[in-house]
């Protein structure tokens, strides 16, 4: 099977998932390769958008071991039209338990046939200078290993007569999936000391949680707690404060600090 073009699809508040996808991108060698970013709320109301005669590599972050629920509803908008899919999971070095076997159920619903499917390490949104858990990654190691995926899935690719839509990928993890997390009414604070009222942080939140006029205001109820703000703000001045937050980093410091590596089903 030969395709002459690529379609990133992708959640990424804090953008690790875009850099691992860029880079399979990038090892797949396909011409021409665009993208569809679910991050921002607009995506919202994308309707159905329309992918066949391509190559689909698909993106979403774990929260709580699962597809981030944005992600998931805004993944399901999509319309597959039987094209061949790459699904990708981005964690931050605990685990991806449920995540990958749900992407691809949720790629499956909305019409893809996935042939591939990998879980890589992103730094966690969590983490912070001081209690780090996967800073900086991916990292180039990563994204090598990234583009010696997209090399392995063109191989695959180059290999198959027609899709089998009748065998599912094989990809870890267990059905029924694992509760997702109850969320809501928590979020990041802003310092009003240091905060010049940018608005960067309106910006890069993907739900429409935060509000800039004379101050900076956060729809508690709209949070995901993606830690895009925080990990964007350029002055420092949106902080984590909340106790159960602080002690789920420490945690996560203490615990998952040790290196994992990318883990790949072909
Ligand atoms: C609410 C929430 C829950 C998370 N749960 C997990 C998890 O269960 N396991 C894990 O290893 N990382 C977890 N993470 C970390 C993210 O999966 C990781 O930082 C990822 O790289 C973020 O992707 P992005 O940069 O594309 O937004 C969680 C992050 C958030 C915000
Ligand atoms: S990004 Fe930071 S400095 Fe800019 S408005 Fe938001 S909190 Fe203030
Ligand atoms: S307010 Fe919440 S949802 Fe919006 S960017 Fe910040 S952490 Fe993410």
């Amino acid at each position: 099977m030969e395709l002459a073009r690529q379609k990133l699809i992708y959640f990424s508040p804090t953008q690790t998932t875009q850099k691992v996808l860029a880079a399979i991108a990038e090892g797949t060698g396909i011409g021409q390769t665009d993208q569809v970013d679910l991050t921002l709320p607009p995506a919202e109301t994308l309707g159905k958008n329309e992918i066949s005669q391509e190559l689909a590599i698909i993106g979403a972050p774990v929260y709580s071991g699962r597809v981030a629920l944005t992600a998931a509803n805004r993944l399901l908008q999509i319309k597959g039209n039987g094209t061949p899919a790459v699904l990708i999971v981005v964690y931050g070095n605990r685990a991806f338990e449920d995540a990958l076997i749900e992407l691809r159920d949720i790629a499956t619903e909305a019409g893809f046939v996935p042939i591939a499917a990998a879980a890589f390490i992103g730094e966690h949104s969590f983490a912070t200078v001081n209690k780090p858990v996967a800073n900086g990654r991916p990292d180039t190691d990563d994204l090598g290993t990234a583009r010696v995926f997209g090399v392995d899935v063109q191989k695959k690719l180059a290999q198959l007569q027609a899709l089998d839509s009748g065998t599912p990928l094989q990809v870890p993890g267990n059905t029924p999936y694992k509760d997702r997390k109850p969320g809501g009414g928590i979020s990041p604070n802003t310092l009003e000391e240091t905060c010049t009222l940018c608005g960067t942080c309106a910006d890069v939140c993907p739900t429409g949680a935060i509000t800039v006029s004379e101050n900076v205001e956060t729809n508690k109820d709209l949070c995901i707690l993606c830690c895009a703000c925080i990990k964007n703000c350029p002055s420092g001045a949106r902080v984590m404060e909340e106790p159960v937050m602080l002690k789920i980093t420490d945690w996560l410091h203490t615990e998952f600090s040790a290196r994992r590596e990318p883990e790949m089903f072909l």
